[in-house]
């Protein structure tokens, strides 16, 4: 079975929770997009669902299926959301932001009562770090933030390269109009040790670890689809 198809069975076991008149947030990424046409098809039969989405992109694709957006400035309060993930860990950990959403994305996970992540099975892991650790910084001062994110990270054991990503020869844009670093740290023994040491670098808008956010995660593997939970 390819990937793609992995992330529709994802998918679809994911909007059994959907129920009429929810309003969720909307996950950004290739297995977030296989959610949105499925619910996208469940809105036209009938299913009456507002989004609120995590991104541009995800935004664009919503109005181009029809389903009806709103905000967190409108909705503050969400009943869950469905997102992807880089990499989901056995304690439902994750890092995202590989498609450069990851802010607007923990807002919005954070704005929720419960957060599905839905992925294939390439991305569980047993400890996180394999996929490049994203981090959004404030353009301002990007040299000595990333020195500061090197020196906090050799603090605690971890060494490993920092780079800007690029798009098309610039510098990547998040929606927030931040720059992203991608941390190839390798295994991170202490997520939450490195979470908060990149919390206290004023530079680090948010980075990509998602602790304590994920509520269910619905994985899809050539043997079926199982779903973890904490
Ligand atoms: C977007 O910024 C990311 O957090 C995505 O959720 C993550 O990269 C997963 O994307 P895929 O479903 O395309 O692998």
């Amino acid at each position: 079975m390819d990937a793609r198809l992995l992330k529709m069975e994802a998918a679809r076991a994911a909007l059994a929770h959907v129920e009429a008149g929810m309003v969720i947030g909307i996950g950004t990424g290739s297995t977030a997009e296989e959610f949105i046409r499925l619910l996208a098809a469940a809105v036209a039969d009938g299913m009456p669902v507002t989004g609120v989405p995590t991104s541009e992109r995800t935004a664009i694709m919503c109005r181009e299926l029809g389903i009806p957006l709103t905000t967190l400035d409108d909705v503050p309060h969400l009943a869950m959301t469905v997102d992807g993930a880089d990499e989901v860990d056995t304690q439902l950990r994750l890092i995202k932001g590989g498609g450069g959403a990851l802010l607007r994305e923990k807002i919005v996970a954070a704005a929720s009562d419960s957060m599905i992540v839905i992925a294939d099975e390439t991305k569980l892991v047993d400890r996180l770090g394999r996929f490049p650790l994203p981090i959004e910084v404030n353009r301002f001062g990007l040299a000595a933030t990333q020195m500061a994110v090197l020196k906090a990270s050799e603090k605690l054991g971890l060494s490993g390269r920092i780079v800007l990503r690029m798009a098309e020869g610039t510098p990547f844009l998040t929606d927030g109009g931040h720059y992203i670093l991608d941390a190839s740290f390798g295994l991170i023994h202490d997520p939450r040790a490195l979470s908060d040491a990149l919390h206290a670098i004023p530079g680090v808008v948010e980075h990509g670890m998602f602790l304590d956010f994920a509520d269910v995660a619905i994985i899809a593997g050539k043997s079926g689809v199982k779903t973890i939970k904490p």
